[in-house]
């Protein structure tokens, strides 16, 4: 199923994310164009002088100032351009500077064309992928948020730490906004094929913190509020999240990610963008998998794309 060719990557924004994310990909060597895009033309080159140096020490690649003509023959486009969070402020409170920005992001690409697929990751990245959905006209599975699967990194983290295995050992997720709404599927989360509540007995260990399931939740919930408050922003798990997308896309892997994207009927719900465990290949969106979840967390979900729903029903794009 693997299989890989030269691959181009367009990055739209050469911020803290964009830039963090070239840089990862670089060092990841699964794509051998890199063209990153900003109006802000110091900065950018700034950036790509900064990754260039670093080129004799990764795999060959090129890495330089792009425009949106370079999206034409691109295998992926990703958009990280817009406003950041500031300490305090939510993801929704940047909709409406955002909303602006994409418009002209996205007549920008569809005047040049492409056959790429989309993969966005500014916030609210939920909505962000909605308009750009709306915007560009792209097959849905063409058009991914980045969504939660950030925070189920993050989730499966504290789960490993506390309980001393190996994040890859679990399995868990967590589903619907990448933001306050969002959902932790404690029911199917397991551990070495044991459910969470399960693996407690066969472990000789006492807990590490945090401690409560609530405890966990609430730490990836508020991962980012707190990564804000100390540093400014979050760049580089997100930069690290977009690589491991970027590479089931490219290197055709059938990953289960959950990333965001436009539904069509799964749990009742349509029209609204939010994360459930995709299979993701170079096609884009091939499945979302529905998970049988606990009666809660299927209402957990369904709160979530009524809070998103609301929130599109009132901007304009
Ligand atoms: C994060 O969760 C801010 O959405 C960004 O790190």
């Amino acid at each position: 199923m693997v299989r890989q060719k030269a691959s181009k990557v367009v990055i739209i924004g050469a911020g803290m994310v964009g830039s963090t994310y070239a840089y990862s990909l670089m060092i990841n060597g699964v794509v051998s164009e890199i063209a990153i895009i900003d109006p802000n033309q110091e900065r950018l080159e700034g950036e790509i002088m900064d990754l260039n140096h670093g080129i004799s020490f990764v795999r060959p690649v090129s890495v330089y100032a792009g425009s949106y003509q370079d999206c034409s023959d691109a295998d992926l486009i990703v958009i990280c351009a817009g406003a950041n969070q500031k300490p305090g402020e939510t993801r929704i409170d940047l909709l409406s500077r955002n909303a602006a920005i994409f418009r002209s992001i996205i007549d920008q690409i569809k005047a040049v064309g492409t056959d790429a697929l989309l993969l966005i990751a500014s916030n609210p990245v939920d909505i962000m992928t909605y308009i750009t959905c709306k915007l560009s006209d792209f097959p849905r599975e063409r058009v991914i948020g980045s969504g939660t699967v950030l925070d189920s990194a993050r989730f499966r983290f504290l789960i490993s730490r506390n309980c001393h295995v190996d994040p890859s050992n679990v399995h868990a997720y967590i589903i619907g906004e990448h933001g306050d709404t969002e959902v932790p599927v404690w029911s199917l989360a397991n551990i070495a094929g044991l459910r969470f509540g399960d693996y407690c007995p066969v472990c000789s260990r006492p807990c590490a913190k945090p401690f409560s399931k609530e405890e966990i939740f609430n730490e990836v919930k508020n991962a980012a509020y707190q990564i804000i408050k100390g540093k400014g922003a979050t760049y580089y798990a997100i930069g690290l999240a977009l690589v491991e997308i970027t590479e089931s896309i490219l290197r055709d892997e059938y990953s289960v990610l959950t990333v965001s994207s436009l539904l069509d009927g799964e749990y009742g719900l349509k029209d609204v963008c939010l994360s459930l465990p995709c299979v993701v290949s170079r096609a884009g969106i091939e499945q979302k998998i529905q998970l049988e979840l606990a009666p809660e967390e299927e209402a957990g979900l369904k709160h979530s794309a009524a809070v998103l729903q609301e929130i599109q029903r009132q901007i304009r794009f």
